[in-house]
């Protein structure tokens, strides 16, 4: 989930329990034995790390923030996490599984990722994870556009892949892709701030180097752009897209 910004893990927790909520599906797709070796791959406040482990799994919870994973060791004192990069971690002990929730988008440099995802399983492992894909937030992403202007692209710290282009990403590393599918999950959020607290939970790089009215202001601007198509009857609907992959090592 980190990806080097500083994450604010009580906002985190306090807001968006729906990042977690959501994932206890992926936990199923998993479907972790007893005993398994199961790494978990930008694990946040260690929700899902947990939930897998309590199904008798011996999990390892890996994050590069470690606002998140002083939080996540907080929460679950008994369970294993380490700090490390997504894009570049190396275990001496190959793993069962690798799951990862909600957390790919944020790692740009997909490559790194999976050829660091590949080397962690053992043969036959597999490769369980859902994430941002192609067209998620685009009414967001669109808004950000309007206001940041040519900077928009420079600043975003999110790459959204289609199946076309993870697939053969997953094949160049020996990861043969079982299933692949990317799908529409409009994701609730019941608060008149809604919005604006999403912005500022994920949005800090946009707003980097500005002064606190100056991050307001820009705030404003996104969610009046947003308002008309995004909140209804005191709901904002967040138009997120999710790609979904399982894949075995072979
Ligand atoms: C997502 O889960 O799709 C997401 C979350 C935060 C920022 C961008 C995308």
């Amino acid at each position: 989930m980190g990806t080097g910004c500083a994450w604010d893990a009580e906002r985190y927790e306090g807001k968006h329990s729906y990042v977690w909520q959501f994932g206890a599906g992926l936990v199923d797709v998993l479907a972790s034995r007893e005993g398994e070796r199961i790494l978990d791959v930008g694990c946040g406040t260690g929700q899902l790390t947990a939930e897998i482990a309590a199904r008798g799994a011996q999990v390892v919870g890996l994050d590069s923030s470690t606002n998140m994973l002083g939080q996540a060791r907080q929460n679950y004192p008994g369970q294993k996490f380490v700090l490390a990069d997504a894009a570049n971690f190396r275990f001496p002990e190959p793993f069962d599984a690798v799951f990862s929730n909600a957390a790919l988008h944020w790692v740009k440099n997909a490559e790194g990722a999976v050829e660091s995802i590949a080397l962690a399983l053992r043969p036959a492992g597999r490769f369980v994870a859902e994430f941002g894909g192609k067209g998620n937030i685009a009414s967001i992403m669109s808004a950000l556009r309007a206001v940041f202007g040519a900077e928009a692209e420079q600043r975003c710290p999110w790459i959204y892949p289609s199946i076309g282009e993870y697939a053969p990403l997953l094949e160049r590393h020996r990861l043969e892709v079982r299933e692949a599918r990317l799908f529409d999950r409009p994701t609730q959020v019941e608060e008149e701030d809604g919005m604006e607290n999403w912005l500022r939970m994920f949005c800090g790089r946009y707003f980097e180097g500005l002064s606190v009215e100056g991050t307001q202001e820009k705030i404003r601007e996104l969610v009046d752009i947003l308002r008309p198509d995004r909140y209804r009857d005191g709901v904002w609907t967040l138009d997120y897209r999710r790609l979904r992959v399982a894949a075995v090592k072979v």
